[in-house]
């Protein structure tokens, strides 16, 4: 009992301790530095935990189609490639900009399930620079980018197209 309360008070410690170091400006507030290994696995972890607890289980309504996939191709184009890079630019222009850093889908791919990816997509991601998107977009067209997502490695002609050579938006 007496190991229990001392565990609890060294805690209460740790916590204050912590507030007052970031009270007094010691923690750092760029976002063009890489987090630390520990923190992105931490990070990472709760992130995961979050959205797979709170993503309803919807199914994708949007078929996987040629038209489907161009307007995903677009979308994404517009909206995305600036932090999450494209084929014609697999590091994204602020890449090296955001902490955490956004994930590029160029090389590696968006894997979470779909009705993740929706949920993020509607709703984004707190603490990052990541923006939710239901008040751009329709549900339906967050459907489309999701779709886009899972087969962005492997999209038919006029997808592919729309993905490598229209230019996105966000081109500065
Ligand atoms: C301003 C920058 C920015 C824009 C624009 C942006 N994102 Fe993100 N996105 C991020 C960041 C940063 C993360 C990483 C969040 C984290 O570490 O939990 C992220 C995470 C994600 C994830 C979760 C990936 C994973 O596996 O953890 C998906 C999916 C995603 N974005 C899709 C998109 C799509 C699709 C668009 C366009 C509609 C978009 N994002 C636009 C910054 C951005």
């Amino acid at each position: 009992m007496k190991g229990f309360i001392l565990g609890i008070v060294t805690m209460i410690l740790i916590l204050a301790l912590g507030l007052v170091f970031a009270l007094m400006g010691f923690i750092s507030v760029r976002a063009d530095i890489p987090p630390s290994p520990l923190e992105t696995a931490l990070a990472g972890r709760a992130m995961d935990a979050g959205v797979e607890h709170a993503a309803p289980k919807l199914s994708n309504p949007v078929t996987a189609d040629e038209a489907n996939l161009a307007a995903g191709a677009r979308l994404y184009r517009d909206h995305c490639t600036l932090c999450h890079g494209d084929s014609a630019q697999p590091k994204a222009l602020l890449a090296d900009s955001l902490y955490p850093p956004a994930p590029q889908f160029n090389t590696k791919m968006a894997d979470m399930p779909e009705n993740q990816n929706f949920y993020i997509l509607e709703h984004g991601v707190r603490w990052t620079a990541m923006p939710g998107w239901a008040n751009i977009l329709t549900e339906q067209q967050i459907w489309q980018t999701v779709t886009f997502l899972s087969h962005m490695h492997n999209l038919p002609p006029a997808a592919k197209q729309v993905f490598t050579e229209t230019p996105p938006r966000t081109q500065p």
